[in-house]
């Protein structure tokens, strides 16, 4: 394989641009030349491809967002666009791509598989919510924000007795509150894995302004029900004063931190290798300290496990 082409897809995850810079430079040392997408599934589309040089890439490292641009493209899932993207592709000679992405990316990426394109996915999402790998580019660097941007409200939190109700993202995955919610010692957390229970939830917080608790921090996952109401119901059922703080995109930007940035550089080598062997229809995972490959199917039929002793950590550890 000589020509290869990169896109990102889907929500940015920080550590995106740390993949394409490898890639880049992995490409070069296969002995491949690198192409680069702008907009993910659309440019393909649209013909937006263009020569990725070193020089494209030196000095983003350090840099959140992606370079090339990113979109939700749900025509994509119309086979007249994937089979306009194939001949895209076709007459540049390019036979090898690789999707960064989530799990909606992947099913594009698995489309132009099936369609003769030699297709790589790396899991690149601040919702880790990919269970064909332990952790996802960017969720490290999402749950960093959350937790800096959390222990700036404890500041405040404490100073006027308060309760704070912090509202993270994830989509359909409670990893970020969790992770989040054992990092700032919350009261509470709620998740789509632990369901919302209102009584329940404010029963924790008055449990802890009896024990002469100062303040009180309640992590709740994105649409698991509308947190200013629930501050108020709170402040309501407690008198503390509670506030309500949405985190939202400010988790999707930022420098990527290290671990990510380790694996960002890990998986996106793995990827050109594969492609380099005329590889393809394989999503890279990093699981129990070893990066592993699966086809587009085993990937997207996998069902994600519940880490449920983490869960058990939030209860235990207030007392
Ligand atoms: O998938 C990443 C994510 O940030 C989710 O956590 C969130 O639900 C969604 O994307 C927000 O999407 P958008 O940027 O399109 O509003």
């Amino acid at each position: 394989m000589k020509k290869i082409a990169v896109l990102t897809s889907g929500g940015d995850a920080p550590g995106m641009n740390v993949a394409i810079r490898a890639i880049v430079r992995s490409a070069i040392h296969y002995g491949m030349e690198a192409y680069g997408v702008q907009d993910g599934f659309k440019g393909l589309s649209e013909n937006d491809i263009f020569p990725l040089t070193r020089k494209h890439v030196t000095r983003i490292i350090n840099r959140g967002g992606t370079i090339l641009g990113s979109a939700r493209y749900p025509e994509f899932k119309e086979e007249k666009t994937q089979l306009i993207a194939v001949e895209n592709l076709k007459k540049r000679d390019i036979e090898g791509l690789i999707v960064i992405g989530g799990d909606g990316s992947f099913r594009g990426a698995q489309a132009l598989s099936k369609l003769g394109i030699r297709t790589i996915g790396l899991p690149a999402t601040i919702d880790n919510d990919i269970a064909s790998t332990d952790y996802s580019i960017g969720f490290f660097t999402a749950l960093d924000t959350a937790v800096e941007s959390i222990d700036k409200l404890r500041d405040t939190s404490f100073s006027h007795q308060r309760c704070s109700v912090v509202e993270v993202m994830g989509r359909h995955c409670g990893d970020l509150g969790l992770y989040a919610g054992i990092a700032v010692g919350s009261e509470f957390i709620v998740t789509p894995e632990t369901g919302f229970d209102k009584s329940k939830t404010i029963a924790e917080v008055k449990k802890s302004f009896d024990r002469n608790k100062r303040h009180a921090i309640v992590v709740v996952t994105e649409n698991m029900t509308d947190v200013h109401q629930l501050a108020k119901d709170i402040e309501k059922a407690t008198t503390h004063e509670t506030r309500a703080t949405v985190l939202g995109h400010v988790q999707r930007g930022g420098t990527p931190q290290a671990f990510d940035r380790v694996l960002a550089t890990e998986m996106a080598e793995r990827a050109v290798y594969l492609l380099s062997k005329s590889l393809g229809d394989k999503v890279i995972g990093l699981n129990r300290k070893d990066l592993e490959e699966f086809s587009f199917e085993e990937a997207l039929s996998m069902k994600r496990e519940t880490p449920s002793k983490r869960y058990g950590l939030v209860g235990q550890l207030k007392n």
